[in-house]
């Protein structure tokens, strides 16, 4: 058994002893990221979540917006074969998936692709990598509760006929003075979080659970309102249509990942983290395609670019009932929730790991010895997404979260090759099939979206990497554990 209960050793955080040589060749030996597994300060995280568990973490994460929300931007892109281009944004994802999988498995611990990168790559990239996933969580966590007051609106609408006004569902800038919805949304989650990875992964689990039985409500029900000759033409605007939809749509697809921020908090990490990220991403590509197959069988591609709640609406005018919409409205409302909740929850493990390097602040790595959870974290992490989603116009930085999301899957596809040269002895639960095709192509995969993403997003994301490497090097370099921890090694391996 690994001790987790030890405190971690007292550094002395106040001298600088690197160069930024040394911030490149620094490494975290694997050994070491699983030995400190679960220790912050003043506590432990505590392991109780089991494979499905782990399985609910990631289709929280990743089910919600795609489908209710960006399918009705993908439709009118693709037509029809917009069930293809789920198929395609799925199989990107799935080279990287593999990738997680095989590192999860070998480095179980919760700073996912950040700490992958630390132990393959160096403290410098796992920084930037880390940075990344700042955008692919915290951020996006922002975006994604927009996207829920949206939805909440919608339901209000449907069943009492009221809307939110204006001025309290919209920042400054776009017509109102704060979202309140979304920020109402990021603090419910912020108190379910403070109980602890186990209440957390129940709440997780049932909010999953609503979340497919409305799929399979609307894949049931819609199904009746198939229309053969909507599937005609199935490609109306050729193959740019259907990759354009597949970029639009990889959003759908960001979170399954998040099962690898859960490792110092899974019973069997090596063993259910590789099966928790594969089985979500089977679970959620075969609902996917599944609603959006029955969703263009069943309304004109055409009407989507009209329909808002496109779903919704297809609900209501199959069954003939507006009853059926409200249902689909209501699961809506708690499957973009349910997202919050377990982005958030993979945020604040991303950054407990970050702290316990010593390349944020420690107040990231304190764990409340009566819950186990990190609350301190859980309050700062969420009152900073509140925040952003409450006052912030968001358009191009949820652009953003999708580049940065990239880059960090790109990351991973390197460090799997990387990890099998430098630790071909390392034991593996899971190998990625075909190596090297499979990184490659993953890599190639994410290379390829980035760039069909507009100059606009590019900048942001200069301005977001520019901002991370300052902090950076006023920050991080002079408080990393590992440098503080050997500076004769460090000093060392900078003069060679
Ligand atoms: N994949 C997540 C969603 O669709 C971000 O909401």
């Amino acid at each position: 058994m690994l001790d987790h209960g030890a405190a971690p050793p007292v550094v002395d955080t106040t001298t600088p002893k690197t160069s930024a040589l040394g911030a490149l060749t620094r490494r975290k030996p694997v050994e070491r990221l699983v030995m400190e597994g679960g220790q912050g300060e003043g506590g432990s995280l505590r392991r109780s979540l089991s494979m499905w568990q782990l399985t609910m973490i990631s289709i929280g994460a990743t089910l919600g917006t795609g489908i209710f929300v960006v399918l009705g931007d993908a439709a009118p892109k693709a037509g029809p074969a917009v069930t293809i281009s789920f198929v395609i944004a799925g199989l990107t994802a799935l080279f990287s998936a593999l990738s997680y999988a095989e590192l999860a498995g070998s480095v179980p611990v919760s700073g996912s692709s950040y700490s992958y990168a630390y132990a393959t790559m160096g403290e410098l990239v796992a920084w930037v990598c880390g940075w990344c996933l700042v955008l692919e969580y915290g951020v996006s966590v922002a975006a994604v509760a927009v996207g829920w007051g949206e939805y909440l609106n919608e339901l209000l609408d449907g069943t009492l006929g009221i809307t939110i006004p204006e001025q309290i569902s919209s920042p400054m800038g776009e017509g109102g003075f704060i979202n309140l919805p979304a920020l109402v949304v990021v603090l419910l989650a912020m108190v379910f979080l403070m109980r602890g990875a186990k209440e957390s992964a129940r709440i997780n689990s049932i909010m999953v659970a609503v979340k497919i039985v409305t799929l399979l409500l609307f894949i049931g029900i819609g199904f009746l309102g198939i229309k053969g000759g909507n599937y005609t033409p199935l490609a109306p605007l050729g193959i740019m249509g259907i990759s354009a939809g597949a970029a639009t749509l990889f959003f759908s697809y960001i979170g399954f990942d998040a099962a690898s921020t859960a490792g110092e908090e899974a019973k069997n990490p090596k063993r259910d983290l590789p099966r928790a990220i594969m089985l979500s991403l089977l679970i959620v590509t075969v609902l996917y395609v599944l609603v959006a197959f029955v969703a263009v069988g069943a309304m004109p591609w055409q009407d989507f670019e009209d329909t808002e709640a496109a779903l919704a609406q297809i609900m209501t005018d199959v069954s003939g009932h507006s009853f059926w919409g409200v249902v689909l409205a209501a699961g809506a409302v708690v499957a973009i929730a349910s997202v919050v909740f377990a982005v958030l929850y993979g945020q604040t493990r991303i950054l407990f790991a970050m702290s316990r390097d010593g390349l944020v602040p420690r107040v990231f790595a304190r764990v409340d010895a009566k819950s186990g959870a990190p609350r301190a974290n859980v309050v700062i992490v969420s009152l900073f997404c509140g925040t952003l989603a409450a006052f912030i116009p968001l358009g191009k930085l949820a652009d953003a979260t999708s580049i940065g999301t990239l880059f960090a899957f790109g990351l991973v596809n390197v460090a799997v090759v990387i990890l099998r040269r430098t630790r071909p002895d390392l034991p593996r639960t899971f190998k990625v099939a075909l190596f090297p095709i499979t990184p490659i192509l993953g890599l190639l995969a994410c290379g390829y979206m980035m760039f069909s993403l507009d100059i606009a997003t590019w900048i942001v994301f200069g301005g977001w990497m520019v901002a991370g490497l300052v902090f950076y090097f006023q920050y991080g370099i002079r408080r990393s554990r590992l440098a503080i921890e050997a500076p004769a090694e460090s000093a060392a391996s900078t003069e060679k």
